[in-house]
């Protein structure tokens, strides 16, 4: 099964508006292989949706209610208002800044597919859980609890992020990796049965231009969720031109080959 690589930003409480030029040079290097997205802070999504209309913009928390007495809050449907395609769910810290559960992060996932938008689900084991042995054991059980109802390829996507090697510059080796996103990808198939072979998953954790190539075409590997190295596009695009395949050249797509690409975004289903 061959599925398209994502190489999707988060820009966590970071950015302003001086560094939406940064999405637009994000932007005009998208090439037609390679799906790019790109979570900013809320504040932030419906001018960058406006500096870079064909780039997939996407929010980075939603609540899981449509409306209502939330302050601070922003529902799937107010991210869509704001022109968002997908949202981040489930990012280890919120789970940790906010305590949220499980079935808090499924609620989000199943808001987001109300409203049509398109979802990337973090999951990931501590460093305790690492040591003690029990990633595989934690992570396929925040798997299970944080799936959504009606989890489908067209609008779900699974980056797995182990808390100890986000914003660290540790990562695990190709061979963890694997080994993860295996375990992922057999639960995944118990749950969803045949869509699971075409659900992307993602890795992040201390993704850079030095480790991309290695990490994104490891075995089971459809992408990346990349936090500080999305920042700029001096150091997210390399991220991109890594994703492609062995056989695409830069530099020889024509500007409507290149549209195309931002076209293939993880859009919300039709
Ligand atoms: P870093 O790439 O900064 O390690 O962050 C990864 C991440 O948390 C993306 O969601």
């Amino acid at each position: 099964m061959i599925r398209r690589k994502l190489v999707a930003g988060n820009w966590k409480m970071n950015g302003n508006r001086a560094a939406l030029s940064e999405l637009v040079a994000i932007a005009a290097a998208a090439r037609p292989d390679v799906d790019v997205a790109i979570a900013v802070p809320a504040t932030l999504i419906i001018p960058a949706v406006a500096s870079v209309p064909r780039l997939a913009i996407g929010g980075e928390d939603v609540h899981p209610a449509d409306h209502g007495a939330h302050t601070g809050c922003i529902s799937a449907a107010m991210l869509k208002d704001a022109g968002a395609t997908f949202s981040v769910i489930g990012h280890s810290e919120r789970r940790s800044d906010c305590g949220e559960t499980d079935a808090e992060v499924r609620a989000k996932a199943e808001a987001l597919h109300r409203h049509g938008l398109a979802a990337i689900l973090c999951i990931g084991e501590t460093l305790a859980d690492r040591q003690s042995g029990r990633a595989v054991e934690m992570v396929v059980r925040q798997l299970i609890g944080s799936l959504p109802s009606q989890a489908a390829p067209d609008w779900l996507s699974i980056a797995y992020e182990p808390v100890w090697a986000i914003g660290t510059g540790h990562t695990p080796t190709a061979t963890e990796v694997v080994e993860m996103h295996g375990a992922i990808r057999a639960t995944l198939r118990d749950l969803i049965g045949g869509d699971a072979a075409v659900v992307r998953l993602l890795y992040g954790g201390s993704v850079t231009a030095d480790n991309a190539a290695q990490l994104l075409h490891a075995g089971d590997v459809d992408g990346a969720l990349v936090g500080g190295a999305s920042l700029t596009a001096a150091t997210f695009v390399p991220i991109m031109n890594a994703a492609q395949p062995a056989n695409a050249g830069a530099g020889r797509f024509s500007r409507a080959q290149q549209n195309n690409a931002v076209d293939h975004v993880i859009a919300a289903q039709a």
